[in-house]
């Protein structure tokens, strides 16, 4: 079913060496604001404290996306018809994925994209697996970028372009943009986009989410210093960081920042890196947008939410875009 000859080829023109990644980290660090990318999250530790996050009481979304999918997918179903392609930007083994999977009608194939070669194969090997019927085809691709779809044996009647759990939000408006652009070139001729979004609400349900009571979360952000110590030599002291997480109501996000407790020099790559006592490093963004806002993006792409499921108390949507 996979196609080990692709991925193999595409895996070396892909795949980030650690030393072009220590320059990325330099570069993040040398900033006026220092940055760190979202990506150095997911070492193994990384990956089980996020599923821990999802777990948690405050953390609305999962649990919230979850349920909007139990009570509309058979609508879901209707819609989307018989006989498509559904592409995952990123690969989830998640349970919304195998609910399309399971419920979707006569799937012609189900090809995730993701840039890491170990996420995108484990969660393919085990939907292939769990789902024998359906045509699991994964492509190592980074899907900021238009990329060639596989052709499956069946020929799709439609592609549905699935992108879950308000991942949108974790890229700024500009790279939303590109990528819901790239999202209408792969959705292709009556191509259609499901995603998740989750919406501005009470700051105080939202911040909540974000620094929950028994610190799951803040060890996750933590956890990307050790990371980075471990796999780049660096020497980050995780007593001398704090874990934060406050929306800016300005511009609609969280912000995920590990803050210096006090002056102190990091060494990494034989750079000396400076920090002040209270300053910032940024580790990620979580955009929060209303629905007017989420329509225009998808218009601005070439988009039309054709239809919006919510919880009652309007915490999160799953919206069903047609291309246009
Ligand atoms: N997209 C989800 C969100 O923004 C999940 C997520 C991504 C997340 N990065 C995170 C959750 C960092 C907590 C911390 O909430």
């Amino acid at each position: 079913m996979c196609q080990p000859a692709m991925r193999e080829a595409s895996l070396t023109e892909q795949e980030n060496s650690a030393e072009a990644e220590l320059d990325e980290i330099l570069d993040g660090l040398s900033r006026p604001q220092k940055t760190l990318s979202p990506k150095f999250f997911y070492d193994a530790r990384g990956s089980i404290l996020f599923d821990a996050i999802c777990e948690l009481p405050e953390y609305y979304l999962t649990r919230t996306e979850l349920s909007i999918m139990q009570m509309t997918i058979d609508e879901i179903t209707t819609l989307v018809g018989p006989q498509a392609s559904l592409i995952e930007f990123g690969s989830g083994s998640s349970l919304k994925t195998r609910m399309l999977l399971e419920k979707l009608d006569r799937l012609a194939a189900y090809v995730p994209v993701d840039i890491s070669r170990e996420h995108l194969l484990s969660a393919a090997e085990s939907l292939a697996a769990d789902y024998p019927a359906v045509e699991v085809l994964p492509l190592l691709a980074d899907f900021m970028q238009p990329f060639e779809l596989p052709n499956p044996n069946v020929m799709p009647l439609r592609n549905i372009v699935y992108f879950p759990g308000s991942t949108i939000g974790n890229y700024s408006p500009e790279q939303a943009h590109s990528l819901l652009q790239v999202m209408h070139v792969e959705a292709g001729k009556d191509g259609a986009l499901l995603i998740g979004v989750d919406l501005q609400k009470d700051t105080a349900i939202i911040e909540r989410a974000y620094n929950d009571k028994a610190g799951v979360t803040a060890e996750f952000n933590l956890n990307m210093l050790s990371r980075i110590n471990h796999d780049f030599g660096a020497n980050f002291d995780l007593n001398l960081f704090r874990h934060s997480a406050i929306y800016n109501d300005e511009y609609g996000r969280v912000e995920l920042n590990l803050i210096s407790e006090c002056e102190q020099t990091v060494l990494i790559g034989g750079r000396s890196i400076h920090f002040d006592t209270g300053e910032a490093l940024l580790t990620e963004h979580s955009h929060k947008y209303t629905l007017e806002q989420f329509s225009g993006m998808a218009d601005r792409a070439g988009f039309v939410v054709h239809k919006v499921w919510t919880d009652p108390e309007q915490l999160f949507s799953i919206q069903y875009c047609l291309r246009v």
